[in-house]
């Protein structure tokens, strides 16, 4: 290996995400290059199987949500065992840094600070390689495909997924307003991904004004942007959605489809769906299955995230197999990003797509091979941000890489949004060009 490959220094320091809570930053460099950046992302409405956030607990410091541990197990224990490692070689570096943490979910040396250390390292290749980020990790994904002997079906070129886009929050992300956590809208008969991001603005600026004049005003604000309206019901925040395409001049369920997470894990409690938001009612799997398909048959809804909880297995069968012809199935809580849940959920005929989130299994390399498991068994995927989000951008150029079905960055009111919207804008025109 020439010098100009090897990792020369890895330094990590604490910094802000978008709700105001510290994650890890990494800035690696090789060679004589300048140093790269990368930043963990943090989720709120996190699955019980996702891989290990380190914080230190300290409720001296920002109440004890620090990562001052995190970011010392990157300088003290991956520094000095990487530096001098081939900064090409990523699935070496990501397997040598889960050796090092030892445990089955990253609880030791921590997935934000791993995570940030795998991220890095990608942009450093791909900036000492002279490529675009988007095609070095696509390289990365055909040779880990090869390796893992994937037909070459499963492998697509690189394009420009499907923006999926936070209009109205509820649940952990915007106090708890309405039981379901988003609803999002798809520009699916967009004919770019530039004008379907023009329609997505649009319909955001008349959903607001909707909303004010039915006299939501002041209208809170969620983790991602999304308006937080105080509404009586989750089929109220569809109607207003409905409306709002209408009132953009686009057609509901052609030009425009709406999406929903609702994000169930986080309303069962001991084997009951428990809607408190929203009346106070307590339901079965199989009824709150025949609500989801109601609203399907009266909305332009075309997927489903979350619609049961993280380990109502049974109820997700069910789920599938009454909507799994009709719309995208999407596990979030129920795969956290694992291969192993990914590959139950094929074998028992749970959900029809995955959400593929980097700092739910910690590394890059996994994160290519959740891709993977969920393609083989021809699942859609989602690549998406976290809740706490940064300016960071790494998240455009996976989804490029991958060829990933949607990209679902939240709302497109907030910088920490803005900076992949945007990443997504400029892949465009490289990728016309
Ligand atoms: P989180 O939310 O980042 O707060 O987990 C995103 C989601 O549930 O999809
Ligand atoms: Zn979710």
């Amino acid at each position: 290996m020439t010098s100009h490959l090897r990792i020369r220094s890895i330094r990590a320091r604490e910094v802000l995400d978008s709700r105001g809570r510290p994650t890890v930053e990494v800035e690696l460099a090789c060679g004589d290059g300048e140093p790269q950046r990368a930043i963990a992302p943090s989720g709120a409405s996190t699955g019980a199987a996702e891989a290990c956030e380190l914080r230190d607990g300290d409720p001296r410091r920002y109440d004890g949500l620090g990562v001052q541990r995190a970011v010392e197990n990157v300088q003290r224990v991956l520094a000095p065992a990487l530096v001098g490692f081939d900064v090409c070689d990523q699935a070496g570096l990501d397997a040598r840094m889960i050796e090092l943490d030892a445990t089955p979910n990253k609880s030791r040396l921590g997935a934000n600070a791993i995570l940030a250390v795998s991220l890095a390292c990608a942009k450093a290749a791909a900036s000492v390689r002279k490529r675009p980020l988007f095609e070095y990790l696509h390289e990365l994904f055909v040779q880990q495909a090869r390796a893992a002997g994937a037909a070459n079906k499963v492998l697509e070129t690189p394009h420009i997924p499907l923006p999926m886009t936070n209009l109205i929050s509820g649940g952990l992300h915007a106090g708890g307003n309405l039981d379901f956590q988003d609803f999002l809208v798809m520009p699916e008969g967009a004919p770019s991904y530039a004008v379907g991001l023009e329609w997505i603005v649009r319909v955001y600026r008349r959903l607001g004004r909707l909303l004010d004049e039915a006299g939501y005003e002041g209208r809170l604000v969620g983790d991602e942007g999304g308006y937080g309206p105080r509404l009586s019901e989750q089929r109220a925040a569809l109607e207003f959605i409905v409306r709002a395409i209408e009132a953009a001049g686009l057609q509901p369920g052609s030009d425009m489809t709406i999406a929903l997470d609702v994000a169930a894990t986080h309303f069962y409690e001991s084997g009951a769906y428990r809607l408190t938001a929203t009346r106070h009612r307590q339901l079965t799997a199989d009824e709150l299955t025949s609500e989801l398909s109601v609203l399907v048959d009266e909305f332009p809804v075309r997927s489903i995230e979350d619609g049961l909880s993280e380990d109502d297995w049974r109820g997700w069968q069910g789920l599938t197999e009454r909507l799994g012809d009709r719309v995208w199935l999407v596990g979030d809580d129920l795969f956290a990003t694992q291969v192993s849940r990914i590959e139950r959920g094929i074998a028992e005929g749970c959900a029809n797509s995955a959400l593929i989130k980097l700092n739910q299994v910690g590394t890059l390399t996994e994160t290519l091979a959740a891709v993977l498991a969920a393609r083989r068994g021809g699942y859609a995927c989602i690549v998406s941000a976290r809740s706490g989000e940064t300016e960071d951008d790494f998240l455009a150029d996976l989804a490029v890489a991958t060829a990933a079905d949607s990209i679902k960055i939240g709302s497109i009111v907030r910088s920490e949004r803005l900076a992949k919207y945007n990443r997504l804008l400029r892949i465009a025109e490289q990728l016309e060009a």
